[in-house]
């Protein structure tokens, strides 16, 4: 993901997410030395984005959305699992964890997909509307790629 990208992303951003992330916000991870992010693109045009970030011995989900248009065709899979294929280069013992809505039942079959384990739940972490949200982690050691 470059700046050039931020008008496109952010687009998706607003469509996807009731709370979405600013420009500044993605710009900011971009600056970061800890973040990586990626781009899917499909005849010149964004169709989604991951953002992850490594803060001490932890790295985070930040942040990932495919245009709904895009969905079920493997595009998610494809950018999180090149951002965690990198990670683990960069990173071979970090833990990868995430919050996610209970109710967004497709964004926690697309992690349990790639391995994740529900460790833990935040009451009433999210508003817009009131969620609980689900904490899931993954060692990356135990990620391979090519079996994902
Ligand atoms: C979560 C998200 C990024 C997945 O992207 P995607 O490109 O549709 O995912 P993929 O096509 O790579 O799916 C990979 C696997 O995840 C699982 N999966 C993905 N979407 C699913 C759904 N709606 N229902 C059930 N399982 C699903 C499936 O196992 C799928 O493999 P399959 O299609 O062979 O069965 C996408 O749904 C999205 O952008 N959602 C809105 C934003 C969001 O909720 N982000 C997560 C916030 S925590």
């Amino acid at each position: 993901m470059l700046p050039a990208d931020l008008h496109q992303v952010c687009a998706i951003e607003n469509l996807c997410y009731t709370t979405p992330w600013s420009f500044n916000s993605f710009k900011h991870e971009i600056e970061n030395s800890d973040a990586i992010l990626k781009v899917a693109v499909f005849n010149s045009q964004i169709i989604g984005y991951v953002c992850i970030r490594t803060m001490l011995d932890m790295t985070h989900l930040m942040n990932i959305a495919v245009l709904p248009e895009f969905r079920r065709r493997g595009i998610g899979k494809m950018l999180f699992g090149n951002a965690i294929g990198e990670l683990k280069r960069l990173q071979p013992n970090t833990k990868l964890t995430l919050e996610v809505r209970q109710s967004n039942t497709a964004a926690v079959r697309f992690y349990e997909k790639f391995g994740f384990n529900v460790t833990g739940k935040r009451t009433k972490y999210y508003k817009e509307p009131e969620d609980d949200a689900i904490i899931m982690e993954l060692d990356i050691a135990l990620f391979f790629p090519d079996q994902n």
